[in-house]
């Protein structure tokens, strides 16, 4: 069971619209999936429609007259999709647990009960480093901080370690942490600039999926389902689709699962591939910092793996492509650009041109 809690001290950064689409998209991915909502404000239960008697407070408190067990608080929200509800009587465990030793290991001994029920565990915690923050840091062995880029400053990462290290030294607990960007608007060119500076100090942390700000996010909060569940082919769903695919093939023995290649696999592959053309793109753009292609072939997506790599001063990406037409633009330092060594343009909806290409 892979327990990951979704946290950061900063309000409003996308943690539990991540807690809430993560764990529907892991479920839609045939795992068996629990999401604890760990914050007294209750945003992921009710935006799942949930407004429960029954929290995690019933799990620990000991003056509550309702006493449960974990699994007796649990409710199906949909097939493989749990939920631990939340209410704001959680919010006052931290002062009726102040003296007691061992209090931020709480959770931890509630979620031992259920560790053969689920795969994940996606924990929802509140905007702040209090006590139940610290029971899920010491619960999990993995976090993901949803970083939103307008509100990003140097100080909030420099936080973010902090929150790392605490746990390190003081609970002698090790954790893997890994950043998500979220609300990302590839309009503006401060995101970028964000993106840049998440890259210069964190790379190896950084979540190659990218969430994109979807209005269908907050619409679907509104309506209280998961955003797959309320408009399956939008961005935010598809965004959070490919998260959950991420984390997936993260699993210890994902690759080994694939190897060896069976023969019909092989069939499948060679078959698939046969009528994909490896496609190369380049520019010229020695000062520029960062460099990224989007166009029809990706929904005009940004994420990492359009991210194009230097070599001496050019840009250069090469895409598995079928054949037709494209159009794209590039992404010059948050600056969206037509391709200045490619003549064939196209007018697009904005007044301004789409390169165009044709692979054959
Ligand atoms: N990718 C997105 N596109 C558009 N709106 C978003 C996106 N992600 C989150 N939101 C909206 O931003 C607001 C804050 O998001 P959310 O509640 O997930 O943050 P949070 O970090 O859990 O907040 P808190 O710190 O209060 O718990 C919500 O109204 C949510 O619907
Ligand atoms: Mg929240």
């Amino acid at each position: 069971m892979r327990i990951i809690s979704i946290a950061n001290q900063k309000g409003g950064c996308g943690k539990t619209t991540t807690s809430i689409n993560l764990a529907a998209s892991l479920a839609l991915n045939g795992k068996r999936v629990l999401l604890v909502d760990l914050d007294p404000q209750a945003h992921a239960s009710l935006g799942l429609n949930v407004n429960s008697q029954n929290s995690l407070y019933n799990v620990i408190s000991k003056i509550t007259p309702r006493k449960l067990e974990l699994e007796e608080t649990i409710l199906n929200i949909k097939n493989q999709f749990d939920l631990v509800p939340s209410n704001v009587l959680l919010g006052t465990l931290e002062q009726e647990l102040s003296d007691e030793i061992g209090r931020e290991l709480k959770l931890t001994t509630a979620l031992a009960r259920v560790k053969d029920r689920y795969d994940y565990v996606v924990i929802d915690c509140p905007p702040n480093l209090g006590f139940l923050t610290i029971n899920a840091l010491r619960a999990c062995s993995e976090v993901i901080v949803p970083v939103e880029p307008s509100r990003f400053s140097i100080q909030g990462l420099e936080r973010l370690s902090d929150i790392i290290q605490l746990v390190k030294d003081r609970l002698d607990h090790n954790i893997e942490y890994k950043v998500l960007i979220t609300m990302f608007d590839s309009r503006l060119q401060h995101c970028f600039d964000m993106l840049d500076k998440v890259r210069e100090g964190f790379s190896a942390h950084l979540i190659s999926t990218i969430i994109h700000v979807n209005v269908k996010l907050k619409e679907s909060v509104v309506v209280g389902k998961a955003v797959a569940e309320f408009d399956k082919y939008c961005r935010g769903s598809k965004d959070y689709f490919s998260l959950a695919k991420e984390i997936i093939a993260q699993e210890v023995g994902s690759i080994k699962d694939f190897s060896p290649i069976s023969a019909r696999m092989k069939k499948v592959v060679k078959e698939k591939s046969k009528d994909i053309i490896a496609t190369a793109f380049t520019l010229n753009a020695p000062q520029a910092q960062s460099v990224y292609i989007a166009g029809d072939f990706n929904n005009w997506y940004v994420d990492e793996s359009c991210r194009m790599r230097q070599e001496d001063g050019r840009w250069a990406a090469d895409l598995d492509l079928k054949p037709g037409v494209y159009q794209y633009r590039f992404i010059i330092d948050g600056r969206w650009q037509e391709d200045p060594g490619n003549p064939r343009k196209m007018e697009n909806a904005f007044g301004d041109s789409n390169s165009v290409i044709e692979v054959k």
